[in-house]
C-alpha cells in the first residue's frame, strides 16, 4: 500500500471511529480491507481509496465497521461481573430502594455477550429486584455486531467461552448447531447504534456504565473527551467499569478509582466535574466532527 493511501485511511478511521493506528499498521488495514475491496468488485486498496475519496458513504461505513475489533466473550475477565454482583448492585439496591429502578449502559457492547452477561447476573438476583424497573441499553458503532447482539444467536464455540454450563442450560435454547438467548433475557436489553465520538447526552443518566475494551483504541485526547462526557451521564453515586488495560488515572479527575476494586470508578466530587464541564466547548467541537 502506498504511503498517501495509508495516510488517507488512517485519517478517515480516526475521524469516523476514533481508531488511532500507528504508522506501522499497514498489514492490519490490508488484511481487513482487501477482502472487503474484492467483495465490492474492486482491484485492491488503491481503487478502494479512490472510491472512498469519491464520497461513497455506504463504502465508508463498511470500511469503518471492517476495521473495528469486535472480540468479546461471556463474563469476560470475570472479576468485573463479580464486582457488579457483589459491590455495585448491593449499593444500587440500597441507594435506589425509593424509586426502585436501575439504568445500565453497556457502551461498545459488541455482539452482545457483555450485556447478556449483565442481564443473566441480574436475573440471578430476581428476588432482590422484584418490582424494580431494570433497563439495560447496549450500544455499539457497528450495525453488523448489533444485529447479532439483537438476535442473540451464538455458536457452540462462543457459548463455550466464559459461560458457565448452568447459565447456558438456564438461559439459552439449542437449535441445531447454535444456541439462542431466551426471549425473556433478550427483552431486557435495548440495542442501539451509537458512536462514542458523537453526542450521547440523549441517552439520559445511568447508575452503571460498562465501557470496556474500546477506549484502548483511541488517543489520549479522545479518551479524555469521552470520560468527561461519560461523567455527565452518570449519577453522582453511580459506577463506571473499564477494561483491564484501561484507566482514567493521569487523564482526567472526573472519575476516581475505587480501592481494591480493579476497573471500578466513581464520579469525582462536583467541583472536579464542573471544572471539566468548563473545558467542554473544545471537547464538544471535537466530538461533533
Ligand atoms: C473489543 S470490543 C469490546 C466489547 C466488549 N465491551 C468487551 O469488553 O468484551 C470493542 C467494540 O467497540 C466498538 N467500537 C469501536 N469504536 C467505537 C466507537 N467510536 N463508538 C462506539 N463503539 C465503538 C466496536 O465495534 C467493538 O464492537
Amino acid at each position: 500500500m502506498n504511503a498517501p493511501d495509508y495516510e488517507y485511511l488512517r485519517k478517515l478511521l480516526k475521524e469516523r471511529s476514533g481508531l488511532d493506528l500507528s504508522a506501522d499498521k499497514q498489514y492490519l488495514i490490508e488484511s481487513r480491507l482487501l477482502p472487503l475491496a474484492r467483495k465490492a468488485g474492486l482491484s485492491g486498496i488503491p481503487e478502494l481509496v479512490q472510491k472512498l475519496q469519491g464520497g461513497s458513504s455506504a463504502l465508508i461505513t463498511s470500511v469503518v465497521e471492517a476495521m473495528t475489533t469486535n472480540e468479546t466473550f461471556f463474563f469476560r475477565d470475570k472479576v468485573p461481573f463479580d464486582h457488579f454482583r457483589d459491590t455495585i448492585m448491593p449499593e444500587v439496591l440500597k441507594a435506589r430502594a425509593g424509586r426502585r429502578s436501575v439504568r445500565i449502559w453497556c457502551a461498545a457492547g459488541s455482539t452482545g455477550q457483555e450485556p447478556y452477561s449483565l442481564a443473566m447476573t441480574l436475573k440471578e438476583m430476581s428476588a432482590a429486584l422484584s418490582g424494580w424497573r431494570v433497563e439495560i441499553i447496549a450500544t455499539d458503532l457497528s450495525q453488523e455486531v448489533l444485529e447479532k447482539a439483537k438476535a442473540g444467536v451464538y455458536s457452540q464455540f462462543e457459548v463455550q467461552r466464559g459461560l458457565p454450563i448452568q447459565m447456558l442450560m438456564k438461559y439459552f435454547k439449542q437449535t441445531g448447531e447454535t444456541w439462542q438467548v431466551n426471549p425473556e433475557l433478550r427483552a431486557m436489553i435495548q440495542h442501539r447504534q451509537l458512536n462514542l465520538l458523537q453526542d450521547f447526552s440523549h441517552l439520559g443518566t445511568f447508575d452503571v456504565i460498562f465501557c470496556r475494551n474500546v477506549l484502548i483504541y483511541f488517543d489520549q485526547e479522545t479518551k479524555i473527551n469521552i470520560f468527561n462526557r461519560l461523567a455527565r451521564q452518570i449519577e453522582p453515586d453511580g459506577f463506571l467499569v473499564l477494561g483491564a488495560a484501561e484507566t482514567v488515572v493521569g487523564l482526567t479527575d472526573t472519575f476516581k478509582p475505587i480501592a481494591d476494586r480493579r476497573g471500578l470508578y466513581k464520579p469525582n466530587d462536583a467541583r472536579a466535574v464542573a471544572a471539566n464541564a468548563a473545558a467542554a466547548p473544545r471537547m464538544a467541537a471535537m466530538a461533533g466532527r
